[in-house]
Formats: C-alpha cells, structure tokens, sequence
C-alpha cells in the first residue's frame, strides 16, 4: 500500500471543485490552458477539458455547426462581465445569468458556453437548442466528460438560471453518475458521502467514486501500490477519489 498525504488547501483545486456563490474560488494557479477549435483561438480551457469538447463537437457535427462563445475568464474579465451585464440588463437578469466574480466556474477554464452557429450570436444567453448538431452534442456530453450544468428544476441549488449552453467538465464516471442519478454537483458531495457509488464506463471498465472529509489540515489516504486513481478537491472541506478498476 502507499500513502498520499492530502493537504487542506488542496480541497480547493482539482476538476471536480464545486464553484457557486457559496462556494467561492480562492486563488490557486491558473490551469493549462488551451484552445479546443483552431476556429476560436481566443477561446480557451483546460486542456483535458478541451480535448474532450473537441471530441464531442465533431462526433456531433463540428465546429461549423456548433460555436464555442465563451470558456475560461480572468477574474477581471467576470467583474467586467458582472458589471456590465448589471448596467445594461439590471440586477434581475445579472444575478440569474452571470455568478458573482470568484463564483464563476468560467474561472476554472472548466466550463464552456456554446452556441448554434448563427450570424448573431447571444453571448450572455446563446441559443443551444434540442435538436440538429446542438442535440447530438446534449446526447455525447456525458460521455464525455460534460454535464450541462444549471437545469430548470435545480435553480434552487444552483443559483443560477436555466442554461442550455453551459456545459462544465468533471470527467466521464461523474458526468454518468450525475446524469444517471439526476443530481447537480451541488447535490454530489452528498450523494458520495452516503456511500461510494460505481459505474461501469461504455468500455466495461468498473470505476469507483467515494467522498473523504478533510479534518483539520490534512488527511491521508491508503491505496494499493499499482491504484489507478484521481483524486479532486471539491471545495466544501472534502476531497473526491476516483478509482478505476484495473484492466485484467
Ligand atoms: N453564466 C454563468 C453562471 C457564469 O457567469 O459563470
Ligand atoms: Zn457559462
């Protein structure tokens, strides 16, 4: 077995932190970032995330059809955009649509918003609709990696608006698992906590997900020497594992 010492301040990093309003980011470095679509070279994230976005949009139909409008933000840019958005729309519409800087999953470079290729392209509220190229990227999302993040019936949770376009990335068992269970990430760290879940990925392979707290300033966690595993910060105190079962 080994042990990997988990410190406190690394529950708040890794691509399964939870970003809302009360969850804020708290600084850390910026990830690598990098361009999905040589289209959109201003258009940046992080590069697992963006590579599997690139992977989706093509099995969906492609860059002409789908546009990515916005990915990662400084947190400049999502004052700019609290801001704006607050003088030309008003507070209503701002709160609903844009989160509050050092609240916005933008900032992690984990988080895309896409639109249907049109002339006029809505940035705040860009349509994505069911069908055509937009539906077949819905149906691929999951597996890979992405869950559309604020549905209609979890604003509640979320704090945010119905979003048909934005689209975060937690990796392919927890974009299953939450789209199986009909959870938001807000609704994650308790559905780990109760026990850990399973699920088995489209290749067969068998992948376990638990939740470990993080008491005072740091935790250790026991694994097998040859483990194939991730492990995340998810930003409420706790860390979440991902283990994959080895290929026999
Ligand atoms: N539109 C989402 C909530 C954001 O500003 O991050
Ligand atoms: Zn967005």
């Amino acid at each position: 077995m080994r042990t990997i010492a988990l410190r406190r301040e690394q529950t708040a990093q890794g691509p399964l932190i939870l970003v809302n309003a009360a969850h804020p980011l708290t600084g850390g470095p910026t990830p690598e970032l990098t361009a999905p679509d040589a289209l959109h070279p201003k258009i940046l994230l992080e590069r697992q995330a963006a590579h599997l976005l690139d992977a989706c949009v093509r099995a969906a139909g492609g860059w002409r059809a789908i546009v990515p409008v916005s990915g990662w933000r400084s947190l400049a840019e999502q004052r700019f955009l609290w801001a704006d958005t607050w003088d030309r729309e008003g507070e209503d519409f701002t709160r609903k649509y844009v989160a509050l800087p050092r609240c916005s999953e933008h900032q992690t470079g984990l988080a895309v918003d896409l639109g249907e290729r049109a002339e006029h392209i809505d940035f705040i509220r860009p349509r994505f609709p069911e069908d055509g190229a937009c539906g077949r990227f819905r149906r691929l999302a999951a597996d890979h990696g992405f869950i559309q993040r604020y549905r209609r019936e979890k604003e509640s949770l979320t704090g945010i608006a119905e979003e048909p376009w934005h689209f975060r990335y937690v990796g392919v068992p927890h974009a299953r698992l939450l789209e199986d269970s009909g959870l938001c990430l807000e609704e994650y760290g308790d559905f780990l906590r109760e026990r850990p879940r399973t699920c088995v990925l489209s290749n067969g392979r068998r992948v376990t997900v638990s939740y470990l707290s993080c008491a005072g300033g740091g935790v250790e966690l026991e694994l097998p020497e040859d483990a194939c595993f991730q492990v995340s910060g998810h930003n409420d105190g706790g860390f979440i594992v991902t283990r994959w079962e080895a290929v026999s």
